[in-house]
């Protein structure tokens, strides 16, 4: 009888072991590029109408690794979307800050810039233009 509450204790903190190593998983996602993936596109690429970036607004298109501003009509900005503090690749945008779930890290949508750590150096910046009515991120073909 007196082993019964050990055991039981035991069995409940294999169980948040078991739930907080999952969450370490999930929430570190190094994206479908991989952990070996470049932090920025190295070749142009087409992320489809440049109206699904809102004026004032931001947008993640993580797949694509890439992160995109619309400062202003027409005014873009882009930065990738891969965390510089261990790799991850950012998880949402809210209220104009990119976040990052694996640590905390938060950007700032407008400039890449940390707002909070534990990054330390700021997404980089990514050419980001209009062609033909679409959104193109990434360097010149
Ligand atoms: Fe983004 Fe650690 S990888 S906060």
């Amino acid at each position: 009888m007196s082993s019964q509450p050990a055991t039981r204790r035991t069995v409940l903190r294999g169980a948040a072991l078991a739930g907080a190593a999952g969450f370490g998983v999930a929430a570190c996602d190094p994206g479908d590029g991989g952990p070996k993936a470049p932090p920025t596109p190295t070749a142009p690429i087409d992320l489809g109408a440049p109206g699904d970036v809102p004026v004032g607004g931001t947008k993640l298109y993580r797949e694509d690794r890439v992160v995109v501003t619309q400062l202003a009509k027409g005014e873009y900005k882009a930065f990738g979307a891969v965390c510089t503090h261990a790799g991850c690749v950012v998880s949402s945008v809210e209220d104009e800050r990119i976040k990052c779930a694996c640590h905390g890290s938060e950007f700032d949508a407008r400039t890449g810039k940390v707002l909070t750590g534990p990054a330390v150096a700021p997404l980089p910046a990514v050419p980001v233009r209009t062609e033909g009515g679409r959104l193109i991120v990434g360097p010149e073909a």
